[in-house]
């Protein structure tokens, strides 16, 4: 993937010294629709009368049951291992009913504006440092405090191999990073259709798992939880850390969003069209839905150690990084997934954060920057650089089991 190395070090090197800066005020004004966009304000009950905790996929899930019962996932998986890019056919020999939904969902939606995408690229590639930060370590650790996430990661197949679920799930956030993620030459359509079925198969195999009680997994209120700590997060810590971000870039980051949530099958009246909308929906669904898990504990432990061990190959970087996972998520969600306090990282972490968020915007002079700030500045740097190396040759694949107990 020639655009990996340039694209990795764009967002690796920018900051610092290349003044990525950007982001601004959150919200967009309106609480309306979008203009032929079908989503709704703010509320997911009154949505289209139906409730989203009771909606699954309805397209996707009888296919991925299909292609379980009758045995066939690892065939298909090996035919999909081929198919990477948005505009390429797909290939012979899959089943007739996998075809045609795969044919169906990689189209975008109808509202979907390509200009507005491509307008977006600028400012996902600019904010790519604190965007993958964000997504990774942020989002990580967030889905760790959310009881359904967490228990449905921990007992499903990729939840017995941390490293390589956290690769697979990298794909996706380094895909919506290219400039192209949505055009013909890019990758975002089928790795969204792909972790679409992923869902969808693994909605067919927990109920089968004798530790999974919670009936069926992964409801569009599960989906839309989820969503809430990728945009919303990020649009929320980049505005309280006044990042400059001008009201176009902020509408355009929105819809790629949004235009990715309809692609992983979040039904058009479920996605919220203004950011006033999102972040009521926000308050709605994913506040209530934190708590502390067995589970969510486990898997923030194991993510962090992997990701120190990214970053450091001695771990070493583990107390930082702790710090840094805590100063991002906050102490109530750091409590929830047990993230250590750190007595001597924390505060630095906590004064040092500010100051690296003024050098990468050229708000600082280079004599004034304390050395934590560089501290920092590097530790993001190797996170990251570890985090998307996983995007190149990852294949995004239908589970056939649960988590070997
Ligand atoms: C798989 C992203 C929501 C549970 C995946 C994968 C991606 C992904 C990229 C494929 C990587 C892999 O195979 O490991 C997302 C995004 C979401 C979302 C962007 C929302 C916007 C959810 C929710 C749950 C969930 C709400 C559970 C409540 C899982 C599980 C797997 C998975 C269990 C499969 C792991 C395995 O193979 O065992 N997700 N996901 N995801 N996701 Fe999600």
């Amino acid at each position: 993937m020639e655009g990996f190395s340039r694209r990795k070090m764009l967002i690796v090197s920018g900051g610092v010294l290349g003044g990525l800066g950007m982001a601004g005020p959150a919200e967009a004004s309106g609480s309306g629709l979008g203009a032929g966009e079908s989503g709704h304000g703010a509320g997911v009950s009154e949505a289209d009368g139906s409730d989203p905790r009771w909606v699954w996929d309805p397209d996707a899930d009888p296919v991925a049951a299909g292609i379980l019962d009758r045995g066939q996932v690892p065939e298909v998986n090996r035919l999909l291992r081929t198919w990477t890019r948005n505009d390429q056919p797909l290939p012979a020999g899959l089943p007739a009913d996998l075809r045609a939904f795969v044919e169906q969902a990689r189209n975008l939606p109808t509202w979907a504006e390509q200009s507005t995408l491509d307008r977006a690229a600028g400012f996902v590639e600019n904010k790519g440092t604190y965007l993958i930060l964000l997504y990774g370590l942020g989002g990580g650790m967030l889905s760790c405090a959310i009881p359904n996430e967490a228990r449905a990661v921990y007992y499903s197949k990729g939840g017995a191999d941390l490293k390589d679920r956290a690769a697979k799930t990298g794909k996706l956030g380094y895909d919506i990073q290219e400039p192209n993620a949505f055009r013909p030459d890019g990758h975002l359509l089928v790795t969204a259709v792909k972790t679409r079925l992923v869902h969808a198969a693994v909605r067919h195999l927990l109920p089968q798992s004798p530790y999974w009680k919670q009936g069926i997994p992964i409801s569009q209120n599960d989906m839309l939880v989820t969503w809430h700590t990728l945009p919303t997060f990020v649009m929320r810590k980049l505005t309280e850390w006044r990042v400059r971000i001008t009201p176009a870039e902020s509408a355009a980051f929105l819809h790629v969003w949004r235009v990715t949530a309809h692609m992983l099958g979040i039904q058009d009246h479920f996605i919220p069209a203004t950011w006033e909308a999102v972040n009521a929906q926000s308050k709605q669904v994913l506040d209530p839905a934190l708590a502390r898990t067995r589970e969510g504990v486990d898997l923030a432990d194991q993510i962090l150690t992997i990701s120190a061990k990214g970053i450091t190959p001695s771990g070493s970087t583990r107390p930082l990084l702790n710090a840094l996972a805590r100063y991002l998520v906050g102490d109530h969600v750091a409590d929830l997934a047990a993230i250590p306090r750190e007595p001597v990282w924390g505060p630095l972490v906590r004064t040092g954060f500010p100051a690296w968020v003024a050098l990468r915007e050229n708000l600082t002079l280079l004599p004034l920057v304390p050395k934590i700030a560089w501290t920092i500045d590097e530790a993001v740097r190797k996170y990251i650089l570890f985090y998307l190396s996983g995007g190149k040759q990852i294949d995004i694949e239908i589970p056939d089991t649960n988590r070997p107990s």
